[in-house]
């Protein structure tokens, strides 16, 4: 009965872009995390099926209900570890910018397909942008996704999965991509804690004031 009162408790308190009760609602404000995360044999947490990042791009839709653009490249499928830490640090070196198809989902996890990808981008005023760490910053694939869509005027979070690297250069890396965007401090935790602590990205999202 307890639990039941707190889960109640903290569905009421929580922020978010379209949850019930927030301020964010009030101003109209709608989100979107846009994410990159690689499955599959990685650093620390084994051959995962599901990537350390989309984890935590999945915990910000359930707490703020922000649909998700998650940016899909099958270039490194079912490549193990240190192959892809040489491929990527050759595609770093070379500042190559790998194709990626969107695969769009709403909040609850059905997918759309928008006739329009720009005017998608128009609807959201808060953008969260994730991805692992790869060699110190964002996988280059995230830096195709920055040079094809323009987030300029949007609020946004950065946030990264990492072994040890924490944020990297990635908020900066995001300012230069978007240099009139509102970029915020972002947000890093270690991959391999994200399946055990939900409540440290719960944490940092009832601070945002959305
Ligand atoms: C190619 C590659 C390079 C990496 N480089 C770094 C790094 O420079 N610093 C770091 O802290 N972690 C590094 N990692 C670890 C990842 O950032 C970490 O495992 C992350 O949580 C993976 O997220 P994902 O499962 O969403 O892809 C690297 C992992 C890979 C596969």
């Amino acid at each position: 009965m307890r639990k039941i009162l707190f889960t109640l408790l903290a569905a009421l308190t929580i922020t978010g872009c379209n949850a019930q009760n927030n301020k964010a609602q009030m101003t109209n404000n709608k989100c979107l995390v846009v994410f990159f995360s690689h499955a599959g044999e990685n650093y620390s947490v084994g051959n995962i099926k599901v990537g350390n990042t989309k984890i935590v791009a999945d915990y910000i839709s359930e707490l703020t209900g922000a649909d998700q653009f998650e940016i899909v490249t099958h270039k490194y499928d079912g490549m193990a570890y240190t192959p892809l830490t040489e491929l990527a640090q050759e595609e770093a070196r070379n500042d190559e910018r790998p194709a990626f198809e969107p695969q769009i989902n709403t909040s609850n996890g059905e997918a759309i397909k928008p006739s329009n990808i720009k005017e998608f981008f128009d609807q959201y005023d808060i953008i969260f942008i994730g991805g692992p760490i790869w060699w110190g910053t964002y996988p280059q694939v995230m830096f195709t996704f920055f040079d094809t869509y323009d987030l300029n005027g949007k609020t946004i979070y950065p946030f990264t999965t990492h072994e040890g690297s924490g944020l990297g250069s990635v908020v900066s890396d995001v300012r230069k991509a978007f240099p009139k965007a509102d970029v915020k401090p972002g947000f890093s935790i270690y991959g391999h804690e994200v399946r055990t602590n939900k409540a440290k990205v719960e944490k940092w999202i009832k601070g945002l004031n959305l």
